[in-house]
């Protein structure tokens, strides 16, 4: 399992014996662009803590950077954006502070931040388009402005594996082009790995290598050109639903 970036081999899961995760297997490699897809509730998310080592598998093993993911190893590797990140009320951070905070993986506490470390900071506030904000306090933005200084933040620490949980929700049209140029030059450019869960794959659909469609089980693991052949498309439902997921079961 040492030369995949992450593996989820066999994983089932369940909360309070209710069934989440059904014999999963999964394994990403590096310089990977994978979207996770898949209807509400149907365990796309504690996929992710599963393989962030936030939950432990019921049944299964998983691997992240070549060892268990519970014990923090290579930690720094990771970049990771949850799908409803928490903000402390009334925090006095700026923007720059929480996005600097995403490098700290990189630097560790002790080193002053060199040009590099600013560098990768100034980069990250670009793609998400928070340059204008980076002195605002962050409990004072909008909910797509936070999400986007989470996205930054992650960004900031140049991660081999970005994790992102439903980043675009919330996130106007033009912030997510950014936003999509940045992920594609993550992969393309520095050969970095990113793992995409969302519901609105419209705007990144044909950048991706990769779609996996999770129902408690993988009910699909190709490139999204076979989910057009198979006639399922990324289009959005009025509802907000790709019309594609209707017709799996
Ligand atoms: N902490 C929890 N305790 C108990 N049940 C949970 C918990 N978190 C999630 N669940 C349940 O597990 C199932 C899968 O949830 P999960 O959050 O993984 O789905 P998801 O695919 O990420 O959904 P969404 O698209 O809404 O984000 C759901 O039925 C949910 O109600
Ligand atoms: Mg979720």
């Amino acid at each position: 399992m040492v030369d995949h970036l992450a593996v989820l081999d066999h994983v089932s899961f369940s909360y309070d014996g209710d069934p989440v995760l059904d014999d999963v297997s999964l394994a990403i490699e590096p310089g990977e662009y994978l979207a996770l897809v898949g209807p509400n509730g149907s365990g796309k998310s504690t996929l992710l803590r599963i393989l962030l080592g936030l939950l432990a598998p019921a049944a299964g093993r998983v691997s992240l950077f070549g060892a268990d993911p519970s014990r923090h190893h290579e930690r720094h590797r990771l970049g990771y954006v949850p799908q409803r990140p928490a903000l402390a009320q009334g925090i006095a951070a700026t923007v720059d502070d929480i996005v600097a905070a995403g490098r700290i993986t990189r630097t560790g506490w002790r080193r002053r931040p060199r040009a590099e470390d600013r560098d990768a900071v100034d980069t990250a506030l670009a793609a998400v388009a928070l340059t204008e904000l980076r002195h605002a306090r962050v409990s004072q933005l909008s909910g797509g402005q936070q999400q986007r200084t989470f996205i930054a933040r992650a960004l900031a620490g140049e991660p081999d594996l970005l994790v992102l949980d439903e980043p675009v929700a919330g996130v106007d049209v033009e912030s997510q082009r950014a936003f999509r140029d940045t992920l594609r030059h993550l992969v393309r450019g520095r050969g970095g790995s990113v793992l995409l869960v969302s519901h609105e794959l419209s705007v990144v659909a044909e950048d991706l290598d990769r779609v996996v469609v999770l129902k408690r089980s993988v009910r699909f693991d190709g490139p999204p050109r076979a989910l057009a052949e198979a006639d399922v498309h990324l289009g959005i439902h009025p509802n907000d639903l790709p019309l594609w997921l209707e017709g799996i079961t």
